[in-house]
């Protein structure tokens, strides 16, 4: 059985795409993983596509120089520009949409799809191009959620707050009212607002989380290609971002626990 010790990189713009990794240190227990947050250039969901690209394109040299045998863009902002784009990443990686879309499709009974999702990735019209491909009867309901990011980046994740609560409102009970029987988290910051979602659609509504979505999608795709990790031990979780490190700890606290994780500031080039 073949095997491949590297690192799995997964990038974000910030610390969204730590829902990602939770998720794979949980069904891939023993692959070491590298992490990079681009916490001093977060958001990128409210910046041009040419912006997006080239940063996307820092962010994923810099794990490839770190010699990882696979790449997650767990960043819902990034994978919408990369759609069809594969001038940066010839290699093997993985972006959020398809995956997600996947797991919506196959959730939804009623054919009633909402998406939220950034500014840039809701403009692109990516998931709802992709899920009308797959099933072209699907009504898809679209909303960016500027607000959510900064609430998630700051620690207003918690059930009972009034601020993110009345954002949710403002951009969710539209899409409730449409009859949604699924809706795609289509940031990876917002798996963090689940909570707050949750009691405003209800709990008749399947929450779809991307970058669970792409984690999953990544084990697939490497236990296919033969590049599991078949070591015994615990993997290791590095971390960088390319702001302070401290600021940076803060903030993760609430995806993941990091006890023993180290944080690297780093910079991009
Ligand atoms: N986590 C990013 C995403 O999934 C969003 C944050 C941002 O706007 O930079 O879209």
């Amino acid at each position: 059985m073949s095997t491949d010790n590297r690192p799995i990189g997964v990038f974000d713009s910030g610390v969204g795409g730590l829902t990602a990794v939770s998720e794979l240190r949980r069904i891939l227990p023993n692959e070491d993983i590298v992490y990079l947050g681009d916490t001093a250039r977060v958001p990128y969901g409210t910046k041009s596509r040419e912006t997006i690209l080239r940063y996307a394109e820092q962010d994923y040299d810099f794990l490839k120089n770190l010699d990882v045998k696979f790449t997650i863009a767990a960043c819902g902002t990034v994978s919408s520009v990369m759609v069809g784009e594969n001038a940066f990443a010839p290699d093997f990686c993985t972006g959020v949409i398809q995956p997600t879309v996947e797991a919506a499709c196959n959730a939804s009974k009623n054919k009633k799809i909402g998406v939220i999702a950034t500014s840039a990735s809701i403009r692109s019209g990516c998931y709802e191009r992709l899920i009308k491909q797959i099933s072209p009867e699907t009504d898809v309901y679209s909303k960016s959620c500027p607000m959510f990011v900064p609430l998630v980046e700051n620690g207003y994740t918690y059930r009972g707050c009034e601020a993110a609560a009345a954002f949710a409102r403002e951009y969710l009970i539209p899409l409730k009212s449409e009859g949604i029987d699924t809706l795609i988290l289509g940031c990876t910051h917002y798996p963090l607002l689940s909570q707050t979602i949750r009691d405003v659609v209800g709990n008749d509504v399947s929450l779809i989380s991307s970058g669970a979505e792409a984690a999953r999608y990544a084990k697939k795709l490497l236990g296919e290609s033969g590049l599991l990790n078949r070591k015994s031990e615990a993997g290791i979780l590095k971390l960088y971002c390319t702001d302070s490190a401290e600021l940076f700890r803060e903030s993760a606290a609430h995806f993941i626990d990091l006890e023993g994780i180290e944080i690297e500031k780093c910079s991009l080039r």
